[in-house]
């Protein structure tokens, strides 16, 4: 590869062991010695998460990537329209970039940044997406933005657009989804807005089966966590005496996802330990679930305004565009 054709990386979350000792250990065992026991999503993204999450949305019933897509593909001029041309487009989760990268003709940004904590995936996914489209400047960022949104100064100021597809706003509580929108705010200026993708509340059957699906591919998603989690914290956690469990809580509007024990056992990591008895769980997602109006209020309690939304037709997935 020509060197002016990579795409700049800069990589602001390290698991290096300063990170990982001080601010990233304490949470983890702080989560796993709390009464409910839990791991944030973030975690499953190593990078063999994330080729699973690529594969879980080639699921049948994986339907929020395929339906997002469809909006995509149907609205698209009229969401070029919107947020206009020649944006510093800012791809929050990019992972393999291919929902931004089916975006760019018509959005034709001034400047690409994907921005994910799964570090080498997303380097490699810049890479080559420099190749095929090198007239885009790209510049990747491996930060974890769960506490902080802070960019490099590298990535320009002028016409920040907030791409943020796929629904992992969801991940977050209510609250926390608007703290979340107040910080793009602040970082996107006057002149900037936010394009999201949220996943509708619908019927549990075809809910629940997005998220268990008969090929066990969540499954795996979900069990491989441990894995980085031993990897992170030096812990023994096996992998055999876990399994999947998700469902929708109606009241909460949210997928609840867990692992559950098996047997009773006992997990033991840098001189801690935690026992869990048989059927205790470990909470590892929620993807909450919203309406059309419920999501513009959190868009309006975030300061954002001028919202244009797209929606599929059964009214399942939702596409956001707002501006402060
Ligand atoms: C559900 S996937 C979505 C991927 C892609 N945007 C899509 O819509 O298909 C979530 C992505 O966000 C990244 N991610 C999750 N938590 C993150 C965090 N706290 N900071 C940075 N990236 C994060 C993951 O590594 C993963 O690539």
């Amino acid at each position: 590869m020509r060197d002016d054709l990579q795409g700049q990386f800069i990589q602001l979350y390290r698991e290096d062991a300063d990170e990982l000792t001080t601010r990233l250990r304490i949470e983890l065992s702080n989560s796993l010695l709390a009464p409910q026991a839990s791991l944030s999503p973030k975690y499953f993204y190593d990078t063999l998460g994330s080729r699973l999450f690529q594969a879980i949305c080639a699921l049948p019933e994986y339907y929020p990537t395929r339906t997002e897509a469809a909006i995509f593909a149907r609205y698209r001029s009229e969401m070029a329209q919107s947020t206009g041309t020649g944006n510093t487009m800012i791809d929050l989760g990019a992972g393999d970039c291919a929902k931004a990268a089916s975006l760019f003709d018509v959005l034709q940004p001034q400047q690409y940044v994907p921005v994910d904590i799964s570090v080498d995936f997303v380097r490699s996914a810049v890479e080559s997406l420099q190749c095929t489209h090198p007239q885009i400047e790209m510049l990747g960022v491996g930060m974890d933005f769960s506490a902080r949104l802070d960019l490099p100064d590298e990535v320009r100021r002028e016409k920040r657009l907030f791409f943020y597809p796929g629904s992992s706003i969801g991940n977050f509580t209510l609250r926390e989804a608007i703290a979340f929108l107040r910080r793009m705010k602040l970082a996107c200026g006057e002149d900037g807005g936010v394009l999201i993708g949220v996943d509708l509340v619908k019927d549990k059957a075809v809910l629940e089966p997005a998220y268990d699906d008969a090929l066990g591919l969540t499954s795996a998603f979900n069990l491989n966590i441990l894995n980085n989690i031993n990897r992170l914290l030096a812990a023994d956690f096996e992998l055999k005496d876990w399994q999947h469990r998700a469902f929708f809580h109606q009241e909460k509007q949210r997928i609840e996802m867990y692992l559950e024990a098996r047997h009773d056992l006992s997990v033991h990591w840098q001189g801690k330990q935690r026992d869990f008895v048989r059927g205790e769980r470990i909470h590892t997602e929620n993807s909450y679930k919203y309406t059309p109006e419920s999501f513009t209020g959190a868009l309006n309690e975030a300061g954002f305004a001028n919202t244009r939304m797209w929606t599929d037709e059964q009214g399942w997935f939702a596409v956001f565009h707002a501006t402060p």
